[in-house]
């Protein structure tokens, strides 16, 4: 059942081309200038009523959620958000009959996922759930629902749920935008075409997952590490670092890339691994200074960058892995692969139980 894979993990992370497909399929029209999504309920006067976004969802799902925000922002112009299930109820948040409130869930059923979408509910909002479980509890109770269908996850740690998640995020950006004409038609076709290579850029990565093996196993041998980034690349490390955390037991933590030297940066010494995200070409020389700020320090440091900049990367950082290029924001369901392997092999590395890690299961139904 693991189809010639060592582990669900590793299976499922092959599994991601598939999964962006089938997500993608039937929603992007042949001639590739428009999304529909006929399975929304809500009607385009009532999304062109929406003056507010809040996101929520737990652990993997939030950090799809963080992407989610930077999608709809930069393509719908609407402020968004974004909440820790947990958190949300008790802060009294702001929601009115205007406010969409969207959960993300890849089983449907996390305690404080449900009982943020029922107090949304009751406050007025309407609940987009995004889940990859037809029938969960979450979809049954959601005003809408839009499915991933990246298909059984079985490993702890979420791989192609969270990636599948993102595409839907694309998916209804880019829906949203093409209703309210916040983005021309051949802008929409743009991120559609974009969208549409992103399986065989996956595919790309996969190829050569086991360059970042070394890597996975020189991390092994720490006891904590950084992930940094900008933007959506900040987003994407707190997802690695997650990752990483969960499976391999290493400590590790994602920062803003320019809020190290606030503080953090005290805990840079002589080989402390860093993981540098990249991909946000308007940010890339920001991004090389904060690279040299943890250079000064010691660090050993891992830039994750888009094709082209192998021939001037190699001067910043220790060693480096090149991802496709892409939209801008598009870059997390390409950038997260190489983080996803990374943490597989680091568990491996460790001889820990990568399927199902200590003190964790799969669905958390207590809040
Ligand atoms: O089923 P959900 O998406 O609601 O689960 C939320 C989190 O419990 C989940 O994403 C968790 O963080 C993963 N194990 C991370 O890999």
């Amino acid at each position: 059942e693991k189809a010639g894979f060592d582990h669900f993990m590793l299976k499922e992370v092959h599994e991601q081309p598939k999964a962006y497909r089938d997500t993608m399929r039937g929603r992007i029209s042949d001639d590739g200038r428009s999304v529909a999504m006929p399975e929304l309920k809500m009607t385009a006067e009532q999304l062109k009523g929406i003056n507010r976004v809040h996101i929520v969802a737990c652990g993997t799902a939030l950090h799809a959620g963080l992407v989610g925000k930077n999608v709809i922002e930069s393509l719908v112009r609407i402020p968004v958000e974004t909440d820790v299930a947990s958190e949300y109820r008790y802060r009294s948040p702001i929601i009115t009959p205007e406010t969409l409130v969207i959960v993300v869930s890849q089983s449907g059923e996390t305690a404080d996922t449900l009982a943020a979408l029922r107090e949304a509910q009751r406050c007025g909002a309407r609940v987009l759930a995004i889940t990859n479980v037809v029938g969960s509890s979450v979809a049954r109770e959601a005003d809408d629902v839009i499915i991933t269908l990246a298909g059984p996850e079985i490993a702890v740690a979420s791989t192609k749920a969270y990636s599948s998640q993102l595409i839907a995020f694309f998916l209804f950006g880019a829906f949203w935008a093409q209703t309210l004409g916040t983005k021309s038609e051949a802008q929409v076709a743009q991120v559609l075409a974009a969208m549409e290579a992103l399986p065989e850029q996956v595919e790309k990565i996969l190829a050569q997952a086991e360059l970042l093996k070394e890597v996975a196993e020189s991390i092994s041998h720490h006891s904590s590490l950084f992930f940094i980034g900008r933007g959506v690349d900040y987003a994407v490390a707190m997802e690695g670092s997650l990752k990483l955390k969960e499976i391999s037991y290493i400590h590790s933590e994602a920062y803003a890339a320019g809020e190290l030297k606030h503080g953090t940066l005290a805990l840079i010494e002589e080989g402390t691994p860093v993981i540098a995200l990249l991909s946000q070409e308007d940010l890339y020389e920001k991004m090389l200074s904060n690279i040299k700020e943890t250079k000064a320090r010691g660090a050993d440091v891992l830039g994750i960058l888009n094709e082209g900049h192998e021939a001037e990367i190699s001067k910043s950082v220790d060693r480096y892995f090149a991802i496709p290029r892409t939209l801008p924001l598009l870059t997390p369901a390409l950038s997260v692969i190489p983080l996803q392997l990374i943490s597989y092999y680091a568990s491996l590395a460790l001889g820990h139980d990568v399927d199902k890690p200590r003190n964790l299961a799969k669905s958390v139904t207590v809040e």
